[in-house]
């Protein structure tokens, strides 16, 4: 039978992973579409680079647009990233009914309303699973395997990158810079690494994820958003000692007055299943209100992996081929007259709790000045530890408190910050317990 013939916009980590694997799983793939899945045009900044993997068969070009365009290009598959020739070949592909699958969230995150409407005039679908979570069917499974349930919240480790330098921290003791080259060897970072390090790669996968669990248009300028420059080697062994890991999560979660959308690295109970997810692997747990706690896990970045991603929607796409639009899947889970903006909550206003690290003198009374502040604010505390100084050195008070609405907190702390025997540099992050 005729192959469904796709062209290819990028040939680094994923775009070659895209070949390989369909290469490799070519029959598999073929019985499962009924047909063959060829990729027979693609296309690269510089065409004449050495690459792994061979181009034979290929039909290679510089200009990404012109695949777009191409008549012979049934489907287009666009891994080259970032906003602007992306979404033009997109647009393009679109616009002459060509259906697309993509692997970018920054593009769909911000500006995904408009490229999912451009979808749904032209009657063709924009693919998405592997914008979120490398090799996890995420998407799909929230899009349709719950969709039987109202989400209530989802918090995940969504950023492979991040995971694997906190985890070289943690278990190797490896400094941070030396842990995010080798991420970037690996072929897990961003082109540019201080979306991931930052926590913008994470947050532009939690908008793709908070649309489709509750139904809202793509927010990434509400999603609350701090990254894992500041999480120290002290701060990881003490929340070691107090029994947590320390993890860059992505959580959405329904509040009573709005939506929380937030990224920040989260002390997590050591016992929990977030907690002992390592390396480049990703993990998911969604709250839904029939199934109650799900938990996907996979690896979240890597060309193989991910390619598994973009195949899966090219199986998809390649089904559906020719199909009626009214009977396709919503792009975004809910019907698009149905999506629904959401008020979303300042982070101030959420509600967590706390773990604070504080260097202070050594002196009588500290601890005391201390807890009187956080009880003037009726915060209480969960747990305590003092390290010893050593040879006349300050002292370390590590805690952490029970739950408290953010602004409350931070101003229990500038009070803490403020007296007179605490040093600079303190140290404060959130803590999730999954109750
Ligand atoms: P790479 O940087 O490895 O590859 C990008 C590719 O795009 C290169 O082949 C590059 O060409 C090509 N390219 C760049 N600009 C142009 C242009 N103007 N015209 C034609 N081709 C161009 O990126 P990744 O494969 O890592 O990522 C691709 C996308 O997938 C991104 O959106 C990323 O966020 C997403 N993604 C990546 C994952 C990963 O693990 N790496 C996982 C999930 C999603 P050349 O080779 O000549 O430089
Ligand atoms: N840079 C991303 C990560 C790639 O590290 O998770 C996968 O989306």
């Amino acid at each position: 039978m005729k192959p469904v013939r796709v062209g290819l916009i990028g040939l680094g980590t994923v775009g070659q992973g895209v070949i390989s694997v369909l290469r490799e799983n070519a029959a598999e793939i073929e019985r499962r579409v009924g047909r063959p899945v060829v990729v027979t045009h693609a296309s690269a900044r510089d065409i004449h680079k050495t690459r792994p993997i061979t181009m034979d068969g290929i039909t290679l070009v510089a200009d990404a647009m012109s695949i777009a365009r191409d008549a012979d290009v049934d489907v287009v598959v666009e891994v080259i990233g970032g906003h602007g020739i992306a979404k033009d070949a997109i647009l393009a592909a679109l616009a002459r009914g060509k259906p697309v699958v993509t692997a970018n969230k920054a593009l769909l995150a911000e500006e995904g309303n408009a490229i999912f409407g451009a979808a749904r005039k032209a009657g063709v679908p924009v693919a998405f699973e592997a914008s979120v979570a490398g090799g996890i069917p995420i998407i799909k499974a929230i899009r349709e395997g719950l969709a039987g349930n109202r989400i209530e919240s989802l918090a995940g480790i969504i950023n492979g990158t991040c995971n694997y330098i906190l985890t070289q921290m943690t278990v190797k003791g490896q400094p941070y810079a030396e842990a995010l080259a080798d991420a970037q060897k690996l072929g897990y970072a961003e082109a540019d690494p201080t979306f991931d390090v930052e926590g913008v790669d994470a947050a532009h996968k939690l908008t793709i994820l908070a649309s489709i669990a509750f139904g809202m248009p793509l927010s990434f300028s509400g999603v609350a958003c701090e990254g894992i420059a500041k999480v120290s080697a002290q701060d990881i062994s003490l929340a070691g000692t107090l029994g947590y890991r320390i993890k860059l999560l992505g959580i959405a979660k329904r509040a009573e007055t709005g939506v929380e959308l937030r990224v920040h690295p989260t002390l997590i109970p050591d016992d929990h299943l977030l907690a002992k997810v390592d390396g480049v692997l990703n993990s998911v747990v969604v709250q839904g209100n029939a199934v109650g706690q799900i938990g996907f896990y996979g690896r979240g970045a890597g060309g193989n992996a991910t390619a598994s991603a973009v195949i899966a929607d090219l199986v998809d796409v390649a089904r559906g081929l020719g199909s009626d639009a009214k009977h396709q899947v919503p792009a975004l889970a809910f019907q698009a007259d149905a999506v629904a903006a959401l008020p979303l909550l300042p982070i101030s206003a959420i509600e967590s709790s706390f773990y604070v690290r504080l260097r202070v003198a050594d002196e009588p009374g500290v601890l005391k000045a201390l807890t009187g502040i956080l009880a003037a604010h009726e915060i209480s505390i969960e747990a305590i530890l003092q390290k010893e100084p050593r040879g006349g050195e300050d002292a370390t008070v590590a805690l952490i408190t029970s739950r408290v609405v953010e602004h409350r907190f931070d101003a229990a702390m500038a009070e803490m910050c403020a007296l007179p025997f605490v040093r600079e540099g303190a140290s404060r992050l959130r803590v999730e317990h999954f109750k």
